[in-house]
């Protein structure tokens, strides 16, 4: 199988959120500390209805009904999160509902976790599933999703919620380019999740910041290294000489990262940007690059007043290939697992054509605390006799943006504590029911109905 990649998508949009400037006067924080501060601008918030399950079974179901994929026609489901329900049984197995009235079993693949990092290691299986001996023919899913929500104090206003269903299988139009790719792991307490009896993380915030760009300026070095080096290969075998393959951020038409916040994506866009004066890159001006190249990039890590210099410098690269991945990061917030994907999104309906989508290549840098991160690269490509196109991943892609933009329901910063004090009081109790959620739900969305007093959970579809 080639040009292996994403065939479809879909988006899981929260039908709640909070104002981030309302969230300011809320908490006592100085204005413009969230919007301007961390870049953002409202909150995707999560009801009683609403679980992990119920998010993946949502996205999943209506991945199904729109391709129109059979569900005997998947043989592989891996699923991304880091908001556990069980220490056991996976959502992979809750997701198995779906198919079993389609007389199909066999469904490879179960969960993958390590914060935020599961859904990108959800994605490689998929890929590397299809790419071996053990494939049989059918497409992968990949589902993942998150609610991220913190206590109160400043990191509540990264919270958000998110989720998404990626059908991937070969002839794609939008392919994860074999090859080069660059990995970086780590022991590290940032952000992690100890105590089972809680909902929120401890968290080491500026901890967290500092392992993201370390494993950026990894990542990046090993991949810039790998890119070059497969291109010497592979000009030693074949006779066509191609001028300098140096990779920068020059050969990508996006690059988008694991977003937190927004203001962190500008961030991680200038520190790449550093990494290239200090490489000097030829797209950059020598009378810029020659006061860097003395640089040792791991003594900067905590430099402030360079940290804003790369950012203004930067400015018109990050408005150009980073920005318009941030619309659904900007109004929903962080949803760990999906974050990058919801860029990928994003990216691709900022394109009014799927023309202008052609050849173009996209930097994709996913991050998990504790830690794990990945750089890789996906290309978007005309397809030859596959159904699934690009027109058509930018048109569900836009029907999640017109619910973002038009179908949402704003909550106060006042009802928002209520929902997540509810939410950490009830996390445990058993039977429970939610309350009825119709104003909310969709058709075809699908709900916690209840749990038992075996804590079996019930869902049912809008
Ligand atoms: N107007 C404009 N900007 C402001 C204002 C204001 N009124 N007030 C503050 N700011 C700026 C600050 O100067 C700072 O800017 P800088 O980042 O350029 O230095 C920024 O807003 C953030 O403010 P801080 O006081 O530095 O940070 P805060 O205490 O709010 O914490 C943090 C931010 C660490 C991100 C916190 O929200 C957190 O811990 N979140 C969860 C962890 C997280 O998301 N980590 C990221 C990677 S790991 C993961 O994805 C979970």
């Amino acid at each position: 199988p080639s040009s292996v990649g994403i065939l479809a998508c879909e988006l899981y949009i929260p039908a709640l959120y909070v104002e981030q400037s309302k969230l300011e006067t809320h908490e006592n924080v100085s204005k413009g500390k969230n919007t301007i501060g961390l870049g953002q601008q409202r909150m995707s918030i999560c009801s009683d209805h609403e679980d992990i399950c119920s998010l993946c079974l949502t996205v999943l179901s209506r991945l199904l009904d729109e391709t129109g994929v059979h569900p005997q026609q998947i043989g592989r489901l891996d699923v991304g999160t880091e908001t556990l329900i069980d220490k056991a049984k996976s959502i992979k197995t809750v997701l198995m509902q779906l198919f079993v009235d389609h007389d199909n079993t066999a469904v490879e693949g179960v969960d993958n976790v390590n914060a935020c990092y599961g859904g990108t290691a959800a994605i490689f299986n998929a890929i590397h599933w299809i790419e071996s001996s053990f494939w049989d023919g059918r497409y992968a899913v990949v589902v993942m999703g998150d609610i991220a929500i913190y206590p109160k104090g400043n990191a509540r206003p990264t919270g958000g919620a998110g989720a998404c269903a990626l059908l991937i299988g070969p002839n794609a139009p939008v392919v994860f380019e074999s090859g080069c790719r660059a990995t970086h792991m780590a022991h590290v307490y940032d952000f992690y999740k100890p105590n089972f009896t809680s909902l929120y993380p401890v968290v080491d915030g500026q901890l967290s910041i500092q392992s993201v760009i370390s494993a950026l300026d990894t990542c990046y070095t090993q991949f810039c290294t790998k890119s070059q080096m497969n291109h010497e290969s592979h000009s030693h075998t074949h006779t066509t000489t191609l001028t300098s393959r140096e990779v920068n951020l020059s050969t990508f038409a996006a690059v988008l990262f694991h977003t937190p916040y927004c203001k962190l994506a500008q961030k991680s866009l200038a520190r790449l940007y550093l990494n290239d004066l200090i490489r000097a890159c030829p797209y950059i001006p020598n009378n810029i690059s020659e006061k860097y190249k003395n640089f040792d990039l791991r003594t900067t890590i905590n430099d402030k007043e360079l940290e804003r210099e790369m950012v203004e410098q930067s400015r018109e690269l990050y408005e150009q290939k980073t920005l318009p991945g941030l619309y659904f990061a900007q109004n929903m917030g962080n949803m760990y697992t999906p974050s990058v994907y919801y860029s990928l999104f994003a990216f691709l309906i900022s394109q009014p054509t799927e023309e202008q989508l052609y050849g173009r290549r996209i930097l994709l840098f996913s991050y998990g605390s504790g830690l794990a991160s990945s750089m890789y690269s996906v290309v978007c490509r005309k397809v030859h006799e596959c159904r699934f196109t690009l027109a058509q991943l930018q048109r569900s892609i836009l029907r999640a943006k017109l619910r973002l933009d038009h179908e949402r329901m704003e909550v106060t910063p006042d009802i928002m504590d209520k929902i997540l004090l509810e939410r950490e009081q009830t996390q445990h109790k058993v039977p429970f029911t939610p309350k009825q959620p119709n104003e909310m739900l969709k058709s075809g969305d699908m709900y916690l109905k209840s749990i038992d007093d075996s804590y079996r959970r019930y869902y049912d579809k809008f």
